[in-house]
């Protein structure tokens, strides 16, 4: 990971992301917020974030394969800390066979940005699967599809759910702190009507964003999106005077 994901996270890649979150953010508040009086805000936000996702590791753009992509998707997350016993109506019997239809989709992404990239053709855009594609090891070999295809859904997994937790939290606190929201949208009038009509939203509008940045912060201090993960000791190891032995598990 650390051979390619640098790549993609460094703050001068994030710096392009951020008209494309932007126009994204439009098209989703146009299409799903605006006509309704009441939204329900995660599974909104989930479904953002899923898009952006597809757009950001994989450029697709379509939504109906962003929808198509989505639904097993969901199943598979529902299922993700469950009781691990395949039996047919449970979570996570349906996280399986969501798991099962995301590899099989991946695997024909994969199967065909490999043939655009081997003819030459295809986005010229460098995203995360392309520069899972073009690694090779000391021996100048790719790395497995299905390994591709397993990577891929981790970083769903990863940047997806904790981004719409986010998201999904500083909303929450707007809605219950009143004097905070006020200055939040102050901070986004502000730099809204420093823009033109159609202009979108660059790295120096988000340097601008102070307040509202110390607000997403501090909603993620209280409320973390990521609660940690189970990791085994694969080596013992000492750790301020307390050994650890190899095979111990935990959360961290
Ligand atoms: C609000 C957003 C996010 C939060 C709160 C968050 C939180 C975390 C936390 C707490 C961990 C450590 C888990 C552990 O080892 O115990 C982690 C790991 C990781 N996150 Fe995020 N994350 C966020 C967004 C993203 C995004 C957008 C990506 C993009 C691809 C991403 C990719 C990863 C990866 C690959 C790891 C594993 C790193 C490793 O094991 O070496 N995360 N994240």
């Amino acid at each position: 990971m650390r051979s390619y994901l640098p790549e993609f996270l460094k703050p001068e890649a994030l710096q392009h992301y951020i008209p494309i979150m932007d126009s994204l953010a439009k098209e989703h508040l146009e299409t799903d917020w605006f006509p309704h009086k009441e939204v329900k805000v995660f599974p909104l936000t989930r479904k953002y974030t899923f898009a952006l996702a597809c757009r950001l590791f994989m450029n697709i753009k379509d939504p109906d394969h962003v929808t198509k992509f989505g639904n097993p998707f969901s199943l598979v997350t529902a299922g993700l800390i469950s009781i691990p016993i395949n039996f047919p109506g449970t979570a996570f019997s349906r996280a399986i066979k969501g798991g099962k239809l995301i590899r099989e989709e991946l695997l024909s992404i994969v199967r065909k940005r490999e043939m655009e990239l081997s003819e030459n053709k295809g986005s010229t855009q460098v995203d995360l699967l392309t520069r899972i594609l073009l690694i090779r090891d000391e021996n100048d070999r790719g790395m497995e599809e299905k390994d591709i295809a397993n990577k891929i859904i981790g970083f769903f997994i990863a940047s997806h759910d904790t981004a719409s937790t986010a998201i999904t939290f500083v909303l929450n606190y707007l809605a219950e702190f009143p004097r905070v929201y006020s200055e939040v949208l102050k901070e986004q009038m502000q730099i809204a009507e420093s823009k033109g009509p159609d202009e979108l939203l660059n790295w120096d509008d988000i340097k601008n964003m102070k307040y509202t940045w110390n607000v997403a912060c501090e909603a993620m201090r209280l409320a973390p999106p990521g609660q940690g993960a189970f990791r085994e000791v694969t080596s013992e190891f000492t750790y301020a005077g307390f050994t650890i032995p190899k095979g111990w598990k935990g959360c961290s």
